[in-house]
């Protein structure tokens, strides 16, 4: 015997539905009743509906159940699509028939409970309509990075997670032991990609990454997903166009694709589909000499902290880059400006309103002697990074490449205050349960 077929509650809704007997299956998101008739409303993947049942049609026994299940219990329901004024979409079902599956405990999330109770609870807050229209986005925007990279002939790889090399020095790396031997896990996947290049020419790897800072800000996850591409015969000029194409890309897909959500989180989606290339690029020292006029000196060779990007992009609202970085500043990998000894050919971008970097991005070091002596001054071993100096041994070419958080970008799209309500289980340097 095949299992009864139930329809979406999307389906209450189509044209043609008025009239129509449906059968439902969801979660309760309230009940109350009065009078006789009770009032539920259900929830599943496709919507959120109304259903109506009277005692008399339904029988004492199943009413009073119906009557008693929590908020998240199970329910099915049959019954006839009608038109009511006074229920939120127009429409509302009338029960013939309700099985409860689950009546459910009481449920422990309601409004007003403090931001770390419901992060103690999050298994159960990610049922919120509000987190459901996160996720949707989030799953639109990854397939947004993915249809673009496919379009750009840009090859999906699978770099590991596990490592026996602490990829941009050990600092910041969460260490474990491997059977034995240190074992880290994935600060960045950019040395395997750039390996895998040369046999694809251009790759990406959307995985993991996972910072040890104890950096307790609105911005910084211990695990985000990283989006990292690396590009076979790419300058600085190449790279930034790539970025920029790809984001005016996604972001218009997005906001194409889920209108009402961005709306009902905050952001019109308007607002992204006004966002064009080119975006404004400066250059790090002209961006320090922006920052004295706004009050915040800043000598060359100094970081631009939170309050630094947040300044150079406060008014704006289409995303910056700031290119050519003093390169104590940066990574050992990156090329040294042909132009400049002091600086390198990498570039950040920067959100607009002030949510600071999104994507760091830059050419890679081709030069074996000035990786070697990049990798001496952080204090690494050389030996360590034999298998990636071998790169350079062996059909050593200009390339160039960024890691994008995905997270940042969210965080920025859908203003969110935090980035942990951009992840469903987010990890923080207090917090990996749930
Ligand atoms: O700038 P990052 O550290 O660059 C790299 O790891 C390069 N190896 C990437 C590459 O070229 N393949 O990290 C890349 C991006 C940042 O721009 C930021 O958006 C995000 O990752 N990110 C974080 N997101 C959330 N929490 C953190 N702690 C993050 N650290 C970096
Ligand atoms: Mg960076």
């Amino acid at each position: 015997m095949s299992a009864p077929s139930f329809d979406a509650v999307a389906r209450v809704f189509a044209p043609d539905a008025l009239g129509a007997t449906v059968r439902l299956r969801g979660w309760v998101l309230r009940t109350r009743s009065s009078g006789g008739i009770l009032f539920l409303v259900l929830r599943d993947r496709t919507g959120v509906v109304q259903v109506t049942g009277r005692r008399d049609a339904l029988g004492d026994e199943v009413f009073t159940a119906a009557e008693h299940v929590q908020i998240e219990g199970a329910v099915s329901v049959e019954g006839t699509v009608a038109e009511d004024r006074r229920a939120p979409d127009g429409r509302e079902v009338r029960a013939s028939r309700i099985a409860v599956i689950d009546s459910g405990e009481p449920f422990p999330i309601f409004s007003g409970q403090t931001e770390e109770f419901l992060l103690d609870q999050r298994h159960l807050a990610i049922r919120s309509q509000e987190n459901v229209a996160i996720f949707r986005v989030k799953a639109e925007l990854l397939r947004a990075f993915r249809e673009f990279l496919d379009r750009e002939d840009v090859l999906e790889m699978t770099p590991p997670i596990l490592s026996g090399n602490a990829a941009e020095g050990g600092a910041e790396a969460f260490q474990f032991d491997y059977f034995g031997r240190p074992g880290y896990l994935s600060q960045t996947a950019q040395l395997y990609l750039e390996a895998l290049l040369f046999p694809s020419e251009r790759v990406y790897g959307l995985t993991p990454s996972f910072r040890a800072e104890k950096s307790r800000t609105p911005r910084h996850l211990t695990e985000f997903l990283n989006l990292e591409i690396e590009l076979a015969w790419c300058d600085l000029d190449g790279l930034i166009d790539f970025i920029e194409r790809m984001m005016v890309a996604v972001l218009h897909a997005v906001a194409e694709r889920r209108p009402k959500e961005l709306k009902a989180l905050g952001r019109p989606p308007e607002e992204l589909l006004a966002i064009r290339a080119p975006f404004e690029r400066v250059r790090y020292s002209e961006a320090i000499d922006r920052l004295s006029k706004l009050g915040f000196p800043v000598q060359f060779g100094s970081d631009l902290g939170t309050a630094e990007e947040r300044a150079l992009t406060l008014e704006s609202t289409s995303p910056l880059f700031v290119t050519h970085y003093p390169r104590e500043l940066k990574a050992f990998y990156m090329l040294r400006s042909p132009d400049d000894p002091r600086t390198v050919e990498a570039t950040d971008l920067l959100g607009p309103e002030g949510y600071g970097e999104i994507v760091g991005a830059s050419c890679r070091e081709t030069d074996i002697d000035r990786l070697k002596e990049r990798i001496g001054q952080i204090g690494a071993k050389t030996e360590e990074y034999e298998w990636y100096l071998d790169l350079r041994r062996h059909g050593n070419i200009p390339h160039a490449g960024f890691g994008l958080g995905v997270e940042r970008v969210l965080r920025w799209m859908l203003r969110r205050e935090h980035i942990r309500d951009t992840t469903p289980f987010p990890r923080t340097p207090s917090r990996h349960t749930p």
